[in-house]
């Protein structure tokens, strides 16, 4: 027997537990050359037949498979044939298997003690695909800095990814129609550049847009020089670039590069009035997409509750947190309907859970109706005139909002 070798009572034994009844999971990593690869197994039953689901993580980009008997033998021998130093983790309704070989070759097999464990073999519950696990993405999310040099999520980063994930998602759900394969994108309060770079290569590499540039703008000059550094890095200087400015003083989509001509803005948790701002800009730009997952803005508060408020709500706005998630609230809706007003078709949701981000909402809206229509304009001055307030977002568009303010008969 070579070293690194399963004998073969203990590779039956594996066999007779995977194949049998009772199986429930095998997972076996194996670190080479600084990497991990991670190959894990479990019954699932899709339409009442029971299949082998199988996940492979290569350093980060994971592959899913359901196979059938056949192909769940086969795949068993390859993760027993393996050769080098690993880990192999069993589990079944009657108890655990683990077996570790060392990096010298000694194979250790320790059992848990007998277990009466209920094995229900699970419906088949689609599998997690995400965005950022849909394609290789590895090299993406260690430049970012979102993984580790072992491809794993590092735990601080894992409510961003999360974010970026589902922002991700939605971006995809708004352009499931489109045909042209040119999409401009402009990331407004890029920071960091997490969903600027993952944009560009779920777009790129995901859902096969050919003619892809995309543009992170931060006022904060550090951070716009580390992302481009990252995406020299990453060999795409070219199609995603940086630009070091206050979004209130952008010039034109110029800016962004010859050629450059916005089709797409979006803003994830950018701070303030500049989530609005980045609304305006997608409206000057003419975008057809507007994706915008807004962060604290303090600008209404200032305004409602004053001499003007409705006194039924003098309840809630006596409270800090109440008069804040209130006015969050209103700030959004006046948004919301500003870009209706506009002939924009907008849709309000969570896109994380709350138990995430309280910061959970994001407005996507796409242009295509009519501007100007009686029922967007009506909701919008009925909720405004009510508050007695002019919303950060009106004063900005002021120009192009004027002609539709006016109240029908
Ligand atoms: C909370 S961070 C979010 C960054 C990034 N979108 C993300 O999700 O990781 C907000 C970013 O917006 C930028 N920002 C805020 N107001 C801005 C403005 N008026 N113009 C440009 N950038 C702004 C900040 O510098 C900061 O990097």
């Amino acid at each position: 027997m070579e070293k690194f070798e399963l004998d073969k009572s203990l590779a039956n034994e594996i066999r007779a537990r995977v194949l049998g009844d009772g199986f429930m999971k095998i997972v076996q990593s194996v670190r080479r050359n600084g990497k991990t690869f991670r190959i894990s197994m479990r019954p699932v039953l899709i339409g009442g037949e029971k299949r082998y689901q199988a996940e492979m993580n290569d350093d980060g980009h994971v592959q899913v498979k359901n196979l059938d008997a056949e192909g769940a033998a086969a795949g068993l021998e390859e993760m027993i044939a393996q050769k080098g130093a690993r880990d192999l983790h069993l589990m079944t309704a009657s108890g655990d298997l683990h077996v570790r070989v060392t990096k010298k070759g000694h194979v250790l097999a320790s059992r848990s003690a007998e277990m009466a464990r209920e094995a229900t073999v699970r419906p088949h519950d689609r599998v997690k695909k995400l965005p950022l696990t849909s394609f290789d993405s590895a090299a993406l999310l260690r430049v970012a800095g979102i993984a580790d040099g072992d491809g794993r999520v590092r735990a601080s980063m894992r409510g961003k990814y999360d974010q970026v994930n589902e922002f991700l998602k939605v971006v995809e759900d708004v352009l499931k129609d489109r045909k042209e394969h040119k999409l401009h994108v402009v990331d407004c309060g890029c920071g960091k550049a997490y969903l600027t770079l993952s944009l560009y290569f779920y777009l790129t590499q995901a859902l096969g847009y050919s003619d892809v540039r995309v543009a992170g703008v931060d006022r904060r000059e550090d951070v716009v020089r580390a992302a481009e550094k990252m995406a020299a890095e990453l060999d795409v200087s070219d199609k995603v670039v940086f630009v070091a400015r206050d979004l209130h003083d952008l010039e034109s989509a110029a800016d962004f590069g010859d050629g450059f001509s916005p089709d797409m803005a979006i803003s994830l948790h950018a701070c303030d009035t500049a989530t609005d701002e980045a609304i305006a800009r997608g409206v000057e730009w003419k975008c057809r997409y507007i994706v915008s997952a807004p962060y604290c803005q303090h600008e209404l508060q200032k305004s409602v509750g004053g001499p003007n408020a409705d006194a039924a709500f003098a309840g809630v706005l006596r409270h800090g947190i109440l008069r804040e998630r209130l006015c969050d609230i209103l700030t959004d809706a006046f948004r919301a309907m500003i870009l209706r007003v506009l002939g924009f078709k907008t849709q309000v949701v969570e896109f994380v859970s709350p138990d995430a981000t309280a910061r959970n909402i994001l407005l996507r809206a796409e242009y295509g109706a009519k501007p100007g229509q009686a029922g967007p304009v009506s909701d919008y001055l009925n909720l405004r005139d009510y508050w007695h307030v002019t919303p950060w977002l009106e004063t900005r568009l002021a120009a192009r909002l004027e002609p539709h303010l006016k109240r029908y008969d």
